[in-house]
């Protein structure tokens, strides 16, 4: 998916705002190199660096990568897929943050993280878990369907897995899983529904003509509103899959 790094930065600060949670269980340490999987802009990747880490980003965009390095110069930030890493056993610990459900090759990826680490390494992650913004999708899939679209589904670019099920595949490329928690996190939707959609949603809407888009927004906003509309405002229902696992030492 193309990014708009300057539309992601100005309106979606939630997404490492609410990861600095997930920073207190990566707990970097001084001398520690620390490779931080889908950077985006960098914010977090700063974070660990402040801590004393060396610390590598990467991100599959390359908007990111360039928008990173302008908010965080002197650090190292590379444009590479997760499924596709160059590291072996270089990293004290592997993070990532909001971003592995983009990226359905889930073996791919937790076989290119494990070899990243250095044995004893840790893997500290969090994505959409199941069920993860079931509310959104099935608004978005109904208002579709009334447009003519058959199968919505499959625009579907998102990756929700369970915990036994992302906990296995992690498992089978070598790592020990030490925690693993699903919880719902509602997130308040500062910039409306129809901006998250803009924003993360343009695969969805692939089935569409240009002219059909407003009325795809106005039908979205009906079938959201009972479960997603609260006094607050719009409240999207996340719900995160969060696992620390280790990689096992060599026998
Ligand atoms: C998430 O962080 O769960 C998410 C973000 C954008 C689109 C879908 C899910």
């Amino acid at each position: 998916m193309a990014w708009n790094a300057a539309q992601y930065e100005a309106g979606y600060s939630f997404v490492w705002q609410y990861g600095r949670d997930l920073l207190g269980l990566l707990a970097p340490r001084a001398g520690e190199r620390i490779l931080d999987v889908g950077c985006g802009t960098g914010q977090l990747t700063a974070e660990i660096a402040a801590a004393g880490a060396v610390v590598t980003g990467i991100d599959s965009s390359e908007a990111m990568v360039e928008q990173a390095r302008r908010n965080a110069p002197g650090l190292d930030f590379e444009v590479h897929d997760v499924c596709r890493l160059p590291y072996r056993e270089e990293f004290d610990a592997v993070f990532s943050n909001a971003v592995l459900h983009w990226v359905p090759q889930a073996e791919e990826a937790a076989a290119a993280m494990a070899r990243s680490l250095k044995p004893g390494g840790r893997l500290v992650v969090e994505l959409g878990g199941r069920g993860n913004v079931r509310a959104l999708v099935s608004a978005s899939d109904r208002a579709l369907r009334e447009l003519g679209v058959a199968d919505p589904e499959r625009y579907h670019p998102w990756y929700y897995p369970s915990v036994s099920e992302y906990t296995s595949i992690l498992e089978r490329s070598g790592l020990e899983v030490t925690f693993a928690a699903l919880f719902d996190r509602p997130t308040p939707l500062d910039h409306g529904l129809a901006g998250w959609y803009e924003m993360f949603g343009k695969r969805l809407v692939e089935g569409l003509s240009p002219e059909q888009l407003p009325e795809y927004y106005r039908l979205v906003e009906r079938f959201a509103s009972e479960k997603l509309r609260s006094e607050k405002g719009w409240v999207a229902d996340y719900r995160r899959l969060r696992v620390v696992a280790i990689r096992c030492q060599a026998t």
